[in-house]
């Protein structure tokens, strides 16, 4: 951990950003639109300049080696990892930002999304708020026991959407639709239904033969699997056995 220099709240006016990447680019755009004054993003062997806050937006696996080559009394050091513990980090504090970042998007990026904080300190976990704040985001603390679910929880929300959606694409291909047919025609509901589910929770957002009870239907599903796509099967049954319990714990509650 870096020796932190006193910083009272509310007064980081520097940042340095490390990497030059998918994150780092949209973060040090996000930086300069909240008004700091913002170094880099650096690329390799570029050193890193004093800065009241250094964010390495590196790959996971580079952090605790990038965040030892940062010399004492430099700055605070930030890791962005969602799924990094800080003890073993190097860094004084986590920031988190809950969103998927290519590299080309616009500093209002980070408006309106979660950002995980953690700090080894209550001034760098003062340091991770007021970055996130400012940025536009929602921080909230997550510590490191329980990091893991936390991220996990991120992508069961993401990666795992994506590869569900991907199922999907191919199943509508037995039905004649091009990938790319199946994406326009498809988006509309899983749009609808994210919304739904955000606003009014899964067991209210759950439509469809399961919550209808109607198992016929499913068979007809499942067999339609078995023949066209039975590497789909484990999947399908898998999913089939969590929305019957979810479905179950809709009519409890109604
Ligand atoms: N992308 C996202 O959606 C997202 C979202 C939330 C959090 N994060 C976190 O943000 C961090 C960066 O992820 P990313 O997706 O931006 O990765 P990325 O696109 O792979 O970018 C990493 C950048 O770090 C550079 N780099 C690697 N080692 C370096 C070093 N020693 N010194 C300076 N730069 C170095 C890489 O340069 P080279 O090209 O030369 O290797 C690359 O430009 C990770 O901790 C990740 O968990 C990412």
């Amino acid at each position: 951990m870096n020796s932190s220099p006193q910083l009272p709240h509310h007064r980081i006016a520097t940042a340095t950003v490390v990497g030059p990447g998918r994150l780092g680019r949209p973060l040090a755009r996000g930086l300069h639109a909240a008004g700091f004054r913002v170094i880099g993003p650096l690329g390799r062997g570029e050193s890193v300049a004093p800065a009241d806050v250094v964010l390495l937006c590196v790959p996971d696996a580079e952090i605790a080696r990038v965040a030892a080559t940062v010399p004492p009394g430099i700055g605070l050091i930030g890791h962005m990892s969602g799924a990094t513990p800080l003890a073993a980090s190097g860094a004084d504090f986590g920031l988190h930002p809950l969103q998927s970042f290519t590299g080309d998007e616009g500093h209002e990026a980070f408006r309106g999304i979660g950002c995980a904080v953690a700090g080894r300190s209550p001034e760098a976990l003062a340091a991770a708020r007021e970055l996130a704040e400012r940025l536009g985001g929602r921080p909230f603390e997550v510590a490191d026991a329980q990091r893991a679910g936390y991220h996990a929880a991120a992508s069961v929300a993401s990666n795992f959407v994506v590869t569900l959606l991907a199922a999907a694409e191919q199943l509508a291909s037995t039905a004649g639709l091009t990938p790319a047919d199946a994406r326009m025609l498809l988006a509309p509901l899983v749009r609808t239904t994210v919304a739904n589910w955000a606003e009014l929770g899964p067991e209210a957002a759950l439509t469809g033969p399961i919550a209808r009870g109607d198992a016929s239907t499913v068979d007809r599903q499942r067999q339609a699997i078995v023949e066209d796509t039975p590497e789909l099967l484990v999947l399908f049954d898998a999913l089939v056995a969590s929305t019957r319990a979810l479905a179950a714990k809709g009519r409890v509650a109604a």
